[in-house]
């Protein structure tokens, strides 16, 4: 199908040009709204294109940076090529691309790092500014004007509507048979006006197919076709499976004790290869008819519904590998009826995370003993990808699990210290957190017991006696025992790593 066949608002067809054009529209210090979320729907020419003409601008001597914000991380043709040309001064909320994560960490993007349910009504407050510019992919345009989303919907409604000006990239490369896969409310009152939102199941749906924009805000329409970015997942390792089965196992054993209907309740589950090794332990545990109210769908998900275990998943993004994705497309009338896709201030809400009872579970990069994580910041100061949705589900679940192997980099590195170097979740917030050596489920336990716990079922033999040579010095001098620690001493396994490349004394 053509680029013009999918724009059924024919009029529309004059404001078809190149994305080199498209990119001339874009001001210098433009704050800059793209779709985009973990590897899905994010715009496949323009960002080139908006490259290319940085450099052109660099070469005149003349400055040339715009403010990013999109739903979550974009792709190397997106991110990389942007970051690559120097041409972002400002990104949020959300990366993983290489070359990006090095000018955020070398000083030359401003990245603000923030949870994913917070980015469009921080947009609606006016905390982040003014938006010049909306950048969107769309698979078409009805009849009526109106338009159909792409493979995640992230923020696209807030920027659409926020925007001065709005650049549509039409993919021709993604299948136009998701119309009507996609949810989205069109409510986006700001306190004291708000209402409830009106849903009590995973499955419901409370909004319009399409998304909106005032068709005279349309400034281009450039075509692209191109998939979204392959998503590769490793095969589970022993670890993987290993950290699957115990969180099975828990499961079980919480609906064998009643405090887990035997139904479950619905699952989220974060990004990377842990987070997708769990729901391949899913597909082989005991568990039917599950429902998926997750951020992210990831292959895992994707095989649970084809599987039959899984009866609907809602999601703001269809995060495929290409193999998974060609599945998806081959079958679109079937994974149609059963994936919702809506705005991620939706799909994270923490009104609905508490109201449904979700199941969360999520990777982290480390945790300590009394169960503060840190998923952000490798040795306290290098920016990771985010906080993403983690933070969102962790404070609101029913059930919140925390997910790592137990070292890094050939067991150099111990996942669980004395103190976090970052934190990004607090005790507070923390329940259950599984490394491949077992389950630490700290629900009703104060911090000396969760110490306890945490070295005695998460740590890694290499690293056993060192944390409680640590805990038990930390008992017998602190001030305070409520929370014992050795303040000189907290951070001193991260310092050592940093001198050594070993946390090993
Ligand atoms: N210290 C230093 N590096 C560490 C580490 C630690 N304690 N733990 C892991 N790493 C490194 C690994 O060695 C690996 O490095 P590499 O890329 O050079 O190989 C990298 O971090 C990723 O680790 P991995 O074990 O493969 O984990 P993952 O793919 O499951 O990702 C997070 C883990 C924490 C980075 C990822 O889940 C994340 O960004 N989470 C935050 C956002 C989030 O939770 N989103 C979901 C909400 S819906």
């Amino acid at each position: 199908m053509s680029v013009q066949d999918r724009i059924r608002y024919t009029s529309l067809h004059s404001r078809l040009m190149s994305a080199e054009q498209a990119a001339t529209l874009i001001d210098n210090n433009a704050n800059v709204g793209m779709s985009g979320f973990t590897g899905a729907s994010y715009p496949k020419v323009l960002p080139k294109a908006i490259a290319d003409f940085a450099r052109s601008e660099h070469a005149a001597g003349r400055p040339y940076k715009i403010n990013v914000w999109t739903g979550a991380s974009t792709a190397p043709e997106c991110d990389g090529a942007l970051a690559e040309a120097h041409a972002i001064n400002q990104r949020l909320p959300f990366n993983t691309d290489r070359h990006m994560r090095q000018e955020i960490n070398n000083g030359d993007v401003n990245f603000i790092d923030m949870h994913l349910s917070h980015v469009a009504q921080q947009a609606w407050f006016g905390f982040l500014g003014h938006m010049h510019v909306a950048i969107i992919e769309v698979l078409g345009i009805t009849e009526d004007g109106h338009l159909i989303p792409s493979t995640a919907i992230g923020n696209n409604q807030t920027w659409l509507d926020m925007a001065d000006k709005v650049i549509l990239e039409i993919n021709t490369g993604l299948p136009i048979q998701m119309e009507g896969m996609h949810d989205i409310p069109m409510d986006n009152a700001i306190p004291p006006h708000r209402k409830p939102i009106n849903m009590t199941r995973a499955d419901d749906r409370i909004g319009e197919k399409y998304l909106k924009v005032d068709l005279n805000k349309i400034a281009a329409i450039v075509e692209s076709n191109a998939p979204d970015r392959d998503n590769v997942f490793s095969e589970p390792d022993d670890k993987s499976k290993q950290i699957a089965a115990y969180i099975v196992d828990f499961l079980s054993h919480e609906i064998k004790k009643g405090r887990l209907p035997k139904e479950m309740l619905p699952i989220q589950s974060g990004v990377g290869n842990v987070a997708n090794a769990v729901l391949a332990g899913l597909l082989t545990g005991p568990f039917e008819n599950l429902y998926g109210y997750t951020e992210v769908l990831q292959d895992g998900m994707l095989d649970l519904i084809r599987a039959g275990k899984m009866a609907t998943a809602s999601a703001t993004a269809i995060s495929l590998s290409a193999k998974a994705f060609q599945d998806f497309a081959d079958n679109i009338d079937f994974y149609r009826e059963r994936i919702i896709l809506r705005p991620q201030e939706i799909s994270n809400h923490p009104e609905l995370v508490r109201r449904l009872g979700i199941i969360g579970m999520n990777s982290m990069i480390e945790a300590d003993i009394y169960g503060n994580i840190n998923s952000t910041h490798v040795m306290g100061t290098s920016m990771m990808n985010g906080i993403g949705g983690s933070g969102d589900f962790a404070r609101n679940s029913f059930l919140n699990f925390f997910v790592t192997p137990s070292t890094a980099k050939d067991d150099k590195i111990s996942c669980i210290v004395p103190m976090v170097s970052h934190v990004d979740h607090t005790e507070h917030d923390t329940q259950i957190i599984v490394t491949e050596q077992g389950l630490a489920d700290l629900r009703g336990l104060a911090p000396r017991q969760r110490a306890k716990v945490m070295i005695e079922k998460c740590a890694h033999p290499d690293y056993r006696d060192q944390l409680q040579d640590y805990y038990d010095r930390a008992l017998q001098t602190a001030k305070g025992i409520h929370t014992p620690h050795i303040l000189t001493e907290a951070l001193s396994w991260h310092e050592q790593f940093l001198k050594t490349g070993s946390m090993k004394m």
